[in-house]
């Protein structure tokens, strides 16, 4: 095990909870962090001009408070994502804002982080980046992050293509360093199952989209709790990278799963891409992972009965 620093002694789960567009707000990431697990967002959700910078003071007021008000209880750290890619042109106002609340931990996807690290190194922040394969991770390592997501196969919004076990192995034979596994990760025995491969951390996303605090519309949450694996639509129509998509929501914005087909391809008499429904929005995203999901509790609740999972899968283990 290599643990992040800022990490040790402050989680209850080893569980990094993934930043989600539209999704993850600061009411969801409080809830997550109190809970014992990071908590984290894109910064891109903070749409208007003083949001980011409100809702950083406000998360760092409410978990200092309940850290005074509880402090034998592990308050974990939270985390900003931060895509770095020329489409971002708020990245250099965004980071502004989070170096000066010295936000703890910072995401970056897409592209190598390169500058970016020395400006969170600066203030002393840690930064971890998501890749979906080899040459990506090694990449960002030469940028110097402190450790690596793997986003593998099944993983909910944009995904690899590899499976989980592969990546891993792969790249724990050139890196010792602290790593993050994505994927379908929705039960304490898929966090185990994580750390038995040889992951430091489990990356989950989805599994957090049903509860109370997420900010998705009841109709995203009951098709999660509807869909199987195999509901699961892996395509890069909708934002240019591919992505995994629930099939439900691509057939609610009137196309077919079956016969997805881009703009340029509507003389050839396939359905095409209605602009009216947005990728995130209207089309869902969602991992492998939704198979398992059949309620929508609050986050503090969801940790409990994962914190009971992987207990009880370790036990398990120990009787083999
Ligand atoms: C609805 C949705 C939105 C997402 N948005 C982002 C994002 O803005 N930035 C990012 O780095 N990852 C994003 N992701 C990917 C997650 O960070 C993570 O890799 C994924 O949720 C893990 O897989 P799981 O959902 O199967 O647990 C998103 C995932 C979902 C499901």
């Amino acid at each position: 095990m290599t643990t992040l620093k800022l990490l040790d002694g402050k989680l209850r789960l080893p569980v990094i909870c993934s930043p989600m567009f539209i999704v993850s707000y600061p009411a969801l990431v409080a809830a997550q962090c109190k809970a014992g697990v990071v908590g984290s967002f894109p910064a891109l959700n903070a749409r208007d001009e003083g949001d980011l910078d409100r809702w950083l003071t406000g998360l760092k007021a409410e978990l200092a408070q309940f850290q005074a008000a509880n402090p034998d209880r592990p308050v974990a750290p939270f985390a900003v994502n931060q895509i770095v890619n020329p489409s971002n042109t708020r990245l250099q106002r965004d980071l502004e804002i989070c170096m000066r609340h010295q936000v703890p931990m910072t995401i970056t996807s897409m592209r190598a982080p390169n500058e970016v690290v020395q400006e969170i190194h600066r203030y002393g922040g840690t930064i971890i980046h998501d890749v979906i394969n080899f040459r990506h991770a090694m990449k960002a390592l030469e940028s110097g992050v402190d450790g690596l997501i793997l986003v593998a196969h099944g993983a909910g919004g944009h995904a690899g293509r590899i499976n989980p076990i592969a990546l891993v192995a792969e790249i724990r034979r050139h890196y010792d360093g602290p790593l993050a596994l994505s994927g379908a990760i929705s039960t304490g025995s898929g966090i185990l199952a994580a750390q038995a491969m040889g992951a430091d951390y489990a990356y989950m996303g989805t599994r957090f989209i049903a509860t109370q605090e997420a900010n998705a519309t009841p109709e995203y949450k009951q098709g999660i709790l509807d869909g199987m694996a195999a509901d699961v639509v892996y395509t890069d129509l909708f934002s240019g990278v591919h992505a995994n998509y629930l099939r439900s929501s691509i057939v609610a914005a009137g196309l077919d799963p079956d016969n997805l087909a881009r703009p340029d391809d509507a003389q050839a008499g396939k359905l095409v891409f209605k602009p009216k429904a947005k990728a995130w929005k209207d089309i869902w995203g969602v991992g492998q992972g939704i198979g398992t999901i059949s309620d929508i509790p609050d986050v503090a609740s969801l940790v409990d009965r994962l914190e009971a999972e992987y207990r009880a899968a370790k036990e398990r283990l120990l009787q083999l």
